[in-house]
């Protein structure tokens, strides 16, 4: 894995905090480095200011993958969705994790802090690291999804 595949950019809100905080720690146990945009505490703030510089420095190819939370993760995916280069999955089972990474070469998780526990959480991660994308057709897809009607 090289240097750039270890490192992962982190960010979320306060509904997001606390899991941020939880996968943090359990990234860097597994050996991973983790660069995390904040927020840096359980005080509340607005998840569009902590998700865009993360968004923005995947879409730059600094990162390879991010993982963004705020309290239902709609709020973060629909942030980090607005970057052209950037896939972000809201996800809320290791089924769905599996899947944006197989159909969708996710390069972003986004997971809800309020609505699933930290170990659900943690599942979603590894699934979210370790799912290799499916190509073929779904490569074809995939490409399709920046085609916006002007
Ligand atoms: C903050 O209360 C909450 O609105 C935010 O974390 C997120 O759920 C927005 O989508």
């Amino acid at each position: 894995m090289s240097e750039k595949q270890q490192t992962l950019a982190l960010a979320s809100d306060h509904g997001g905090y606390w899991m941020k905080d939880f996968i943090s720690q359990k990234l860097s146990d597994a050996g991973y480095k983790v660069n995390d945009f904040g927020t840096y505490s359980g005080e509340s703030v607005d998840y569009p200011d902590f998700i865009h510089p993360l968004a923005h420095a995947v879409n730059e190819g600094e990162f390879e993958r991010g993982i963004i939370m705020c309290g239902s993760g709609n709020g973060a995916q629909m942030t980090a969705n607005k970057y052209p280069s950037v896939r972000a999955g809201l996800c809320w089972n290791v089924e769905q994790a599996r899947l944006i990474r197989m159909h969708n070469d996710a390069n972003i998780l986004s997971l809800p802090g309020r609505f699933v526990t930290f170990d659900e959480a943690w599942k979603m991660v590894e699934t979210f690291l370790s799912t290799e994308f499916e190509g073929g057709r779904h490569e074809r897809r995939v490409k399709k999804i920046g085609q916006i009607i002007k």
